[in-house]
């Protein structure tokens, strides 16, 4: 008989940690690692996994044998919403023809071209604030994020339908963000999943029409939807049904998660504005302000830092699943195939053998020749995934997330209120809790009221 993994054995030391994890999943995995070590097997039946907590770990899952694991079994939550043949439910060969046929309208050249949309709708957000206000700004950068990922799918097209869509989406992400363990598939009115599969009915509507339309035109546009429509007459490409799941599916996986690392992008612009200051220098340095070219982004080596300690304090998503196909050997453990396992990037963000000091925002840690320069195991710092299943959208959120950092820094001087957010909710996009409230003290070159006239409160 093969020895049991380390983990909870007695009935309260299991209930005790499920209910820890459900109420603060964040530090009772870095408690799981400390008490049990990498390789921990936890939970029962449906939720029975084993948690695999080290950067070797993520290296094999990611890099070294990934066929050796799959995701269907993991992502089931998302089938209701982003449909059977999206590629984050797909695997094998499926997945490796969808994914050739929608990674080039991600390639950094194109996505380049969506600069200047980041750009704007981020300074309308700024435009709309007054002075002496106090605002949440995650929850109205994340209707910006909302925006952009819609005019970067089907450029203009949709623009008098955007609230309609925008509507339905909300409840059918909602859906699919609920925890597993709050889920009812059924199809029962009154209950949330009918509201659900009616709310993505009225999406596939103007999606379908809008891939119709797009189809009978001799001009398609330049958009990802124009793009996926194309490579679908090219002989091997996707059908009506998989453009529509993709679209869906890259507005879930991508809109929530740029969102919440957004919001704690202010949150940690605002808490020391040394921080803001080096930006808006930086900014200064290359000759950008209301504006940002490709060229200029990429100069920004501060603001990229700060994004990319954004992502490793506050990764949107904190762990992921496979499903194994053979046994295999970690840490000399032996984990069954047939099991599902769990790695958790944020466990391994906050491993201080990669960066010292975890718990600290330090930027610096990033940049080349710095003397704090950190030097991470490899597959440490995983806010995108990694391998052949990385984030295709890696690139589109990390230039969106330095174009509104640098706006927001360089245009606008923002004071948290009552601290700013402490904790992060959820577990797939980690928002902050109860919002980033933030007062506005200056807007491009003008001063803020004192304070005794300014409005408290949210
Ligand atoms: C800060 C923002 C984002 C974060 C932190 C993030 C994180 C991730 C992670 C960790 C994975 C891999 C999960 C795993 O290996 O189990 C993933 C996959 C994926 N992401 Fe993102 N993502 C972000 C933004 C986006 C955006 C903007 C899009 C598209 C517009 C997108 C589309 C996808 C898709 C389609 C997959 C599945 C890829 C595949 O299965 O081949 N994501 N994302």
């Amino acid at each position: 008989m093969k020895p049991r993994l380390p983990g909870p054995r007695s009935p309260r030391a299991v209930v005790g940690l499920a209910s820890r994890l459900n109420t603060d999943a964040r530090s009772t995995l870095l408690e799981m690692l400390n008490t049990y070590g990498p390789v921990a097997d936890f939970g029962r039946g449906k939720y029975h996994y084993i948690y695999l907590l080290s950067p070797e770990a993520n290296e094999h899952i990611l890099s070294t044998a990934p066929e050796n694991f799959t995701w269907r079994d993991a992502f089931w939550v998302l089938v209701p919403v982003n449909g059977e043949t999206a590629l984050v439910v797909s695997d094998g060969e499926d997945h490796k023809r969808r994914r050739r046929i929608v990674q080039p309208a991600f390639h950094m050249r194109r996505i380049a071209r969506y600069l200047d949309v980041m750009v704007d709708e981020t300074n309308l957000v700024i435009d709309r604030w007054a002075i002496g206000s106090a605002v949440d700004a995650h929850s109205e950068l994340r209707l910006a994020i909302r925006r952009i990922v819609l005019r970067c799918l089907f450029g203009d097209a949709l623009r008098d339908r955007d609230e309609q869509l925008s509507r339905h989406l909300e409840v059918a992400l909602a859906y699919v963000n609920r925890p597993p363990m709050q889920r009812l598939d059924w199809n029962v009115p009154g209950l949330p999943y009918r509201k659900a599969m009616k709310a993505r009915a009225a999406v596939d509507e103007i999606v379908f029409a809008e891939i119709k339309r797009r189809r009978a035109l001799d001009d398609r546009g330049d958009d990802i939807i124009s793009w996926l429509i194309e490579d679908q007459e090219a002989g091997d490409g996707l059908s009506d049904q998989e453009v529509r799941d993709q679209i869906i599916s890259l507005i879930a996986a991508g809109y929530d998660t740029t969102a919440s690392a957004m919001g704690w992008a202010v949150a940690e612009l605002a808490r020391e504005p040394e921080r803001a200051a080096k930006i808006r220098a930086e900014m200064l340095d290359v000759g950008a302000d209301r504006s940002l070219s490709i060229e200029q982004t990429s100069q920004l080596v501060y603001t990229n830092a700060f994004v990319k300690e954004v992502l490793r304090l506050h990764p949107p998503a904190i762990w992921s699943g496979r499903r194994v196909v053979n046994d295999f050997e970690i840490h000399d453990q032996t984990v069954p195939g047939g099991s599902m396992i769990l790695f958790s990037p944020y466990v391994t963000h906050h491993d201080p053998q990669s960066f010292p000091e975890p718990a600290r925002f330090r930027p610096e840690r990033w940049i080349d020749g710095d003397p704090e320069q950190d030097h991470p195991h490899p597959y440490s710092y995983i806010p995108f995934g990694g391998g052949n299943r990385r984030c295709i959208g890696f690139a589109f959120a990390t230039q969106e997330l330095v174009a509104m950092t640098a706006l927001l820094a360089t245009r606008t001087d923002l004071e948290l209120v009552n601290g700013g957010p402490q904790r992060h909710v959820g577990t797939m996009s980690s928002a902050p809790e109860n919002g980033t409230q933030v007062q506005i003290r200056r807007i491009d070159d003008e001063i803020a009221p004192p304070i005794a006239t300014v409005e408290s409160g949210a």
